[in-house]
């Protein structure tokens, strides 16, 4: 409580989080594969850039064949990042410096080379049988799968094993077996390793696939549909819809007991989830009194135009969706999908004014790492690749023909159906490896060719870099309440074009109502504006040496966005 008795803002509300693929960050042992001491040796530069939060993708044991999001132990650290002693000093290194640290938690499958999964597949009477899905065949010959229930990846979800002539169910992929959290004893060990880490001092969790963790206990089929592909504002896909596999009423209980898990712990931390939907089904996940997750990521956000008239009715339904006490997540990259950046043809004009509504919008904004560089897309061939999701596609179709669809998912969908693309190393300098690795280590994949002109190094020493750029509204940030706090308000743009968006975020402080007033060109030419405010003065700009403010007018430049305060 503040001393004025209001509740305080939990400080998540206002943090910025930035994503590392520890396997891709930094190589500090010459492997050729990213690791926690790399990462260490890189938080001076994450805090001087300015974020606050790390989310780590998995760190845990694993087989590695979904680098990580196939858990083998969840109480242990994959060797090749480190030990638990390494992973203790990155969170003691991480809060000395007022940083927080965010776990990828996989709670909704493990390998199938965890020794629960083990024993649960060696026979029917084992007692972790009853730990993951088991059903027999749909009879009468009990050679078909249990139900029709499709798998988030394509396909049926059912896998057939011989040894019990029983299958299992797996959301994801077979090599990643669901629990079952109808088993009491599922629910309590997961609650406890969720414990475990808490007590290690970790601050929130990213929650993967947290839409499935129950499916219908009568094991109905899903009722069938016309759609074929995901589109964001309607749940079926593949003449499916997954009522029965995805969104169970169970799952948003779930989400309200995991709540009280994390509130036994002071300070407060959070929990952010990986849902997919229209909103008003991840808000579901909030809970109808915020006592659910705290966040769930809006991917719709991910593919929404860079068009003033697109933006703006996005945040026009996130904002009615998404009222306080609730929050929204603002984020355009992540290690499953295309780069932001490439999406927008590689433009770092256009990839600042993105990062200038981002880090301006009300919401938790998250940063994928070497998004603040203008790390592009890398184009690798289908036929190398690491990733298991195109490895199951090549297996299933050749690689002729997954490159050849591939091929066309870059151009016209914006997406790749492999994962690799996005997940190369961070190019820190335009040395041999980017520096990522030691030059004569290997990377685990090949750096994307632009590092040179894209690297840190390069970029530090210029002011008119993207990272020079996102420094500067970091520390806007960071310093204004209006934008870190602040309500949102579209504001009427008068007589300016209709490729300028402009709104107001105001928050009260002790010293009065603090205003800052956001304006951006989402165009190729100049805008300008008449200026009915006295005295304003520029915060920010998405360009290091402008002056926008002209007597009596407002002058953008292509593809510029600012910030005024007065
Ligand atoms: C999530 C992760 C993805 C992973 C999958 C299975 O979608 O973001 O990388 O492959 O879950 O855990």
């Amino acid at each position: 409580m503040a001393s004025d008795g209001k509740a305080e803002r939990p400080w998540w509300k206002k943090t910025v989080v930035y994503q590392i693929y520890p396997r891709s960050f930094c190589d500090s042992n010459g492997d050729g594969i990213g690791d926690l001491d790399g990462i260490i040796s890189k938080l001076d530069y994450l805090q001087d850039l300015g974020v606050e939060t790390i989310w780590f993708s998995p760190i845990f044991k694993s087989p590695q064949k979904d680098f990580g999001y196939d858990i083998s132990d969840y109480r242990d650290i994959a060797p090749e990042y480190g030990t638990m002693q390494t992973c203790e000093k990155l969170i003691k290194e991480m809060h000395e410096r007022d940083m927080k640290f965010v776990l990828d938690m996989v709670l909704n499958h493990t390998s199938d080379q965890h020794p629960w999964f083990i024993e649960s597949r060696s026979s029917k009477d084992n007692p972790k049988r009853d730990w993951y899905i088991w059903r027999d065949g749909k009879k009468p010959l009990g050679k078909a799968p249990p139900t029709n229930w499709n798998a988030v990846t394509t396909g049926n979800g059912w896998h057939y094993d011989p040894a019990t002539d029983q299958w299992y169910w797996s959301q994801f992929l077979d090599i990643q077996p669901d629990l079952n959290y109808r088993n009491p004893d599922v629910k309590a060990e997961m609650f406890d390793t969720v414990r475990f880490w808490l007590k290690k001092g970790v601050d929130g969790f990213r929650l993967d696939m947290i839409s499935s963790i129950y499916e219908d206990a009568e094991f109905r089929d899903n009722p069938r549909s016309w759609r074929l592909l995901p589109s964001d504002k309607e749940m079926a896909v593949l003449f499916q819809k997954p009522v029965y596999t995805l969104d169970h009423p169970d799952t948003l209980t779930f989400m309200k007991e995991l709540r009280s898990v994390l509130d036994e712990f002071s300070p407060p931390r959070f929990m952010v989830g990986e849902v997919s939907g229209p909103l008003p089904i991840l808000k579901k996940y909030l809970g109808d009194k915020a006592d659910g997750l705290n966040l769930v990521f809006i991917f719709q956000a991910l593919r929404v135009g860079l068009e003033a008239e697109d933006i703006k009715e996005l945040v026009s339904d996130v904002e009615k969706t998404f009222r306080e006490p609730y929050d929204p997540v603002w984020v355009f990259s992540n290690h499953d999908r295309m780069r932001r950046i490439s999406r927008l043809g590689g433009s770092l004009e256009k990839a600042k004014l993105n990062m200038a509504f981002q880090l301006t919008a009300r919401g938790v904004p998250f940063i994928y790492y070497g998004e603040e560089i203008g790390m592009e897309q890398h184009r690798l061939p289908v036929k190398r690749s690491l990733d298991v999701v195109a490895l199951r596609f090549i297996k299933k179709f050749g690689s002729g023909l997954v490159q050849l669809v591939n091929n066309i998912a870059r151009s016209v969908a914006k997406e790749s159906i492999n994962r690799d693309d996005c997940r190369t190393p961070m190019q820190w300098n335009a040395g041999e490896n980017a520096g990522f690795c030691l030059p004569a280590a290997t990377p685990w994949l090949p750096i994307t060719p632009s590092y040179k002109e894209r690297n840190v190094d390069l970029e530090s020493k210029d002011l008119n870099s993207i990272l020079s750029c996102y420094k500067r509204f970091l520390k806007a940030r960071q310093e204004s309440p209006a934008l870190n706090a602040g309500s949102f308000e579209f504001l009427d743009k008068g007589n300016a074009p209709d490729t300028l968006l402009m709104y107001a975020r105001r928050a009260a402080t002790d010293d009065g109502v603090k205003e800052a007033i956001v304006m951006l060109n989402f165009s190729d030419e100049k805008v300008k504006v008449i200026n009915t405010l006295d005295e304003v003065k520029v915060i920010v700009s998405t360009r290091a040496e402008s002056e926008p403010i002209q007597g009596n007018r407002i002058l953008l430049n292509p593809w510029e966005g600012i910030v005024i305060t007065k």
